[in-house]
């Protein structure tokens, strides 16, 4: 294995409420530098070369790390499934080597979590989850950054924002989210996530596609010690009940599409409507979230394209997020 020390990023499960909350403040900044003060990086990653080691589709989360490699001053080297051999023909263990022994970070979407472990384990440079089957932490960091620009204190400026929010767990206090769908990977990166940070979070999944076990004893565990409401279910409207915020994402994740059928089948009643929304007792101003890309069996137009859907701000919150990620393991090299 390589040498202990190097920072990874590859679930919140393994970070602490403060070392995620410093990455959203960080996120915040970014954002004002960028959008507001037309600020400049100063080009810390100059003559660095993050190898994007995508297995995968992606719009949301190339995109957002080639442009925040580019802000930075340094190179994103896309590498796609026809272009290295990620997983084939050659050990992730090898690969792992060889690439880490010649950029200065990897951010890598591949199948199985226990890939993105693999390369981890034997690089000698920082490595990013851009998506794996158990999880999809960048992704729970933008929607985390939606939800304190939504509900967080509004102060005069996003760097007094920033200044504001010095307690790294409760920063959103009695707020409510209610995931209905899939027990995937969105899911376990929120279960690892917002009990930690005091967000309260009831689940409704059809039977048989409950989250992982092992995920739902951490949620439990980290959800008791913040004393934190949790609370899964089959029944949509049960966990709709009190919600301030609904999500869902996509009932057929990539590798499923001869699933497609059966799982239609299966989250019958799963759709997110306002009429589903108000039967459940959500609150009067619910918002929605998804992680795009959506099909409508998920979520109707009437509520995907309405004032309450931050989908598309959620979507450019990955960009600012990602870029808070890069900066801390490359730039920083510390989630501190
Ligand atoms: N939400 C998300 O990860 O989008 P992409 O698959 O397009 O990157």
């Amino acid at each position: 294995p390589a040498p202990q020390g190097v920072p990874h990023y590859l679930t919140h499960a393994d970070l602490s409420a403060k070392e995620i909350y410093n990455l959203l403040a960080s996120a915040i900044q970014h954002k004002h530098n960028v959008k507001y003060l037309n600020k400049s990086s100063g080009a810390p990653l100059a003559g660095k070369t993050l190898a994007v080691m995508f297995s995968k589709r992606s719009t949301r989360t190339r995109v957002a790390t080639e442009s925040s490699v580019t802000y930075l001053g340094g190179h994103p080297m896309f590498l796609g499934s026809q272009d290295i051999q990620l997983g084939v023909n050659e050990s992730l263990l090898d690969t792992s080597k060889v690439v880490s022994s010649m950029v200065d970070g990897i951010m890598a979407r591949v199948g199985s979590h226990s890939d993105i472990e693999t390369l981890a384990k034997y690089s000698t440079v920082p490595v990013i989850n851009a998506l794996s089957d158990k999880y999809h932490p960048t992704q729970i960091l933008a929607d985390l950054m939606t939800l304190h620009e939504t509900y967080g204190p509004q102060p005069s400026s996003p760097s007094s924002y920033v200044a504001h929010q010095t307690h790294p767990s409760k920063t959103l206090p009695g707020l409510r989210v209610a995931w209905i769908g899939d027990g995937n990977n969105i899911l376990h990166s929120m279960m690892v996530t917002f009990p930690k940070l005091g967000i309260g979070l009831n689940v409704a999944t059809p039977k048989g596609y409950g989250p992982n076990e092992e995920i739902i004893r951490h949620a439990q565990s980290e959800a008791k010690s913040t004393q934190t409401h949790l609370m899964f279910s089959s029944d949509p409207r049960e966990a709709i009940k009190d919600a301030d915020v609904i999500v869902t994402d996509t009932w057929i994740s990539m590798g499923q599409e001869e699933e497609k059928a059966q799982r239609i089948k299966d989250f019958a009643g799963f759709q997110i409507t306002s009429q589903l929304a108000k039967e459940g007792g959500a609150k009067s101003d619910w918002k929605f979230l998804h992680c795009l890309p959506r099909k409508q069996e998920e979520v109707s137009d009437e509520v995907f394209y309405s004032p309450r859907s931050l989908v598309f701000q959620e979507a450019e919150n990955r960009k600012w997020t990602i870029l808070a990620v890069i900066d801390a393991l490359m730039v920083k090299k510390s989630f501190d």
